[in-house]
């Protein structure tokens, strides 16, 4: 079963290390993260997955890698200057800022009606290129790495020969500086979004926009994200972004959140290059493009058969890796139960349990927020006991949890069970897993089998485009839960009968079957099941 809550992937991603808050020793900076050494590995193989799938795979793309920080001109003609907007407005009473479209009416912080009306709110963040910060230094950081693709349409276009319809495509970094940036990496101010912006003959786009739907839903799935927990929001005309005739959103359903964009699949007709041309009384333009008097290009397209300039029509599926990657994260987290507690074990957590909701319900100390937050998720686990047993971690780490005396008995009670009984499993698809292969000594203690395991994973590891690890740092049964939980495909031991008869044995994650073989064909296994 996927992930029930954010909460249990916000506690796994610390937990393990995928994710940490931004300069965390100085109290961090909201709304920015870093990513730890198994989450780098991890939206790496996100980042080549895409790239493999929408440039080496296909014939008709080109890959760029354009810088964030561009003349300030770029964004007046994209349209952002004026329009890259949100709606903010201020409690009167606390004197919190909120985005308008996201409280209705009620201050969150205070619970005030007292509101000032909305009013537009750049999001763009504003830097100086060079030592004097003036008019003429004045910059932003992109906040879509889109518009790096469209003033290098000329470039692309000159140096590949390519004929229409063709792409471009981009990953990096874009900056937002969101009003309330919430929900761990969903909304975040610094993010990474990978961008194809696809060029087609005019009249052909509502054909590409269908095609592009389905090769992106095809590359969802790819990457263990099934059509059903998607859906299509086929935005409505008052929704759309200012460049858009149509966009359709994928909603995937996130834990707690429920359906929210993760990408978005939008038809730009010719407003993007007609916006940055020259000469755009020339051009025939059907979008309303920006009156350009700076531009030193026109991005057209020369086409042969009617020997005519043409300004193309763009497709534009646009994903952020850090949706992405709480995608996968989400529908890949599993609390499995390995085999049933006995009864009285379940009882005493399940009287623990019920104490410490007691003692929550009690505490008037609490936020009113938390106290309820606490509750609702007590007895969701409580109603679901025993199955439900390790979402007891998850409830422990809430805030206001920590503040409940009763707390630290529930976790005595409930860690030896959890331990010995459940393992949490990311059932990641191995191509992205952020560890492929660990190899451990059965004794570590022991020179044969710490030699011949440290060489196999060598042996694995060289050449290979995946990670191997080795690792002594506990019993079998503990490395193999420590693996699971970070979503470790295979796991190969190395034990007495290897150093008789050269052999060792490979656990797959998923089933916990082992099987036995040379140590010489594990490479090529776990290489084939990728
Ligand atoms: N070039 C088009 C564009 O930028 P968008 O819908 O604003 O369109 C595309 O952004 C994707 O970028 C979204 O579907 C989402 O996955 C991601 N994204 C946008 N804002 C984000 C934020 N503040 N935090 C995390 N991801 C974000």
């Amino acid at each position: 079963m996927p992930a029930t809550t954010l909460d249990q992937l916000v506690s796994l991603c610390k937990r393990r290390g995928f994710v940490f808050p931004s300069s965390e020793i100085y109290g961090g900076l909201q709304g920015v993260f870093d990513w730890g050494p198994l989450g780098v590995e991890l939206k790496n193989n996100i980042i080549s997955s895409w790239w493999r799938t929408n440039v080496y795979e296909r014939d008709d793309m080109e890959g760029l890698d354009a810088a964030i920080l561009m003349n300030r001109l770029t964004w007046r003609y994209s349209g952002h200057e004026e329009t890259f907007n949100d709606p903010l407005v201020d409690c009167r009473d606390c004197k919190s800022r909120w985005r308008a479209d996201h409280i209705r009416g009620r201050c969150p912080n205070c619970g005030s009606t007292n509101l000032t009306e909305p009013r537009p709110f750049n999001m763009m963040f504003k830097t100086a290129v060079g030592p004097v910060a003036d008019a003429d230094s004045f910059a932003y950081l992109r906040p879509e790495t889109a518009q790096g693709i469209f003033v290098n349409f000329g470039n692309v276009l000159a140096t590949s020969n390519r004929k229409l319809p063709f792409g471009i495509a981009q990953v990096g970094k874009a900056f937002r500086n969101e009003i309330n940036p919430r929900n761990f990496l969903f909304r975040v101010r610094e993010f990474e979004q990978m961008e194809i912006e696809y060029f087609v003959m005019p009249g052909t786009e509502d054909e590409w926009h269908q095609r592009w739907l389905e090769d992106r839903l095809a590359w969802w799935e790819s990457i263990g994200i099934p059509r059903a927990r998607i859906k299509i929001y086929d935005v409505p005309p008052d929704e759309l972004a200012h460049y858009s005739k149509r966009t359709f959103d994928l909603m995937y359903d996130y834990p707690t959140l429920g359906h929210e964009e993760v990408e978005g699949i939008a038809s730009r007709t010719d407003y993007d290059l007609g916006s940055h041309s020259r000469d755009q009384e020339t051009l025939n333009l059907t979008a309303r493009a920006n009156p350009n008097r700076d531009s030193t290009a026109r991005l057209t397209y020369y086409d042969p058969e009617s020997r005519r300039h043409i300004v193309p029509f763009v497709i534009e599926p646009s994903a952020g890796v850090g949706r992405c990657f709480l995608a996968v994260l989400a529908e890949a987290y599993d609390e499995q139960m390995v085999k049933a507690p006995p009864p009285e074990r379940v009882h005493a957590v399940t009287d623990a349990l019920e104490a410490f909701l007691k003692s929550v319900g009690r505490n008037e100390k609490l936020a009113p927020e938390t106290r309820d937050a606490l509750v609702e998720r007590g007895q969701a686990i409580l109603a679901g006991l025993p199955e439900t047993m390790p979402q007891i971690e998850t409830l422990l780490a809430m805030p206001g949890a920590d503040q409940i005396d009763t707390g630290k008995k529930l976790r005595g009670q409930a860690q030896g069970p959890i331990d010995e009984y459940f393992r949490t499993v990311l059932h990641l698809k191995p191509h992205l897993a952020p560890i492929r292969v660990a190899v451990f000594p059965l004794k570590r203690n022991h020179e044969g089998l710490v030699s011949m395991a440290r060489e196999l994973r060598t042996a694995i590891q060289s050449g290979s485009f995946f990670r191997t690890v080795y690792d002594d740092t506990g019993a079998i049964g503990k490395l193999y839960r420590r693996q699971d939980e970070i979503g470790t495909p295979y796991c190969v031991t190395v034990d007495f009968q290897s150093l008789e008869d050269g052999t060792v044995t490979v656990r797959d994650r998923d089933t916990m079957q082992q099987v036995r073989m040379p140590a010489s064909e594990v490479r090529g296994y776990v290489t084939g099941r990728g």
